[in-house]
């Protein structure tokens, strides 16, 4: 095992985004009762990125489908004006792309006092650096392994150096209890290899939702990862 696997547990974050959007409350409850971790919503705006999904009103009512924690992925240009709705919603964590707003501290802080935990997101072409200053802050930070706005592309084979570094990063600012959740092509194919860099955190779309089950495939992923994090 290599030495840079997290001492956390490995989680499964369903995205949403695969789902059949016809049926959400029955896909959220199967995920659940399939063994997922935590529900993974992904917010597009069609500014920030090129695509359109949901927001607040659809996110509340899922309550009533699933018990398991949900976290925003925010795509948007303006992400303070959600902090408030969201957490209204019962959104548990809010990620933020370090993209999209100059004031990150502020935004983390508004985040945390509105009841929430934070993470922010990096697009590939984005460097660790803008992490320096507020990695304590954060509760994990979303590596993007895909260009951001669909499901179902190709995972960026450059993203593992990136996730090794963080995992450095990570022990050199004394920040062990942030977590690296990566998002974007994550298959059987190459959770392994993600999880063996660093990442303790799989968000997955297609390779989910795009199956007969939900619960084989969420189990197909944890034994692919190949390694039992404690
Ligand atoms: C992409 C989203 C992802 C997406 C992942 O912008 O942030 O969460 O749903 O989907 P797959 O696993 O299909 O790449
Ligand atoms: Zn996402």
């Amino acid at each position: 095992m290599s030495s840079r696997v997290s001492a956390h547990s490995l989680l499964i974050a369903p995205s949403v985004l695969s789902a059949d959007f016809s049926r959400l409350g029955e896909e959220v409850r199967e995920v659940t009762e399939g063994g997922a971790d935590l529900l993974h919503l992904d917010i597009m705006d069609g500014h920030f990125v090129p695509n359109l999904t949901f927001g607040p009103p659809v996110i509340a009512p899922l309550q009533k489908w699933s018990d398991l924690p949900m976290e925003a992925h925010l795509m948007v240009s303006n992400p303070s004006s959600l902090v408030e709705s969201m957490a209204r919603a019962g959104v548990n964590r809010l990620i933020v792309h370090a993209e999209t707003d100059p004031h990150l501290h502020r935004l983390i802080e508004s985040i945390r006092l509105n009841g929430m935990s934070a993470g922010v997101a990096l697009n590939p072409s984005t460097s660790l650096t803008v992490l320096e200053e507020i990695l304590p802050l954060l509760d994990r930070v979303l590596i993007m392994t895909v260009n951001p706005g669909f499901g179902g592309q190709s995972f960026i084979e450059g993203s593992l150096s990136k996730i090794r570094r963080l995992s450095s990063m990570k022990e050199r600012l004394g920040c062990p209890r942030v977590r690296i959740e990566v998002d974007g092509g994550i298959s059987v194919k190459n959770i392994a290899q993600v999880v063996s860099v660093g990442a303790d955190t799989i968000v997955a779309g297609t390779a989910i939702f795009s199956g007969p089950s939900r619960k084989d495939a969420i189990s197909a992923l944890r034994s692919a990862a190949g390694v039992l994090l404690v």
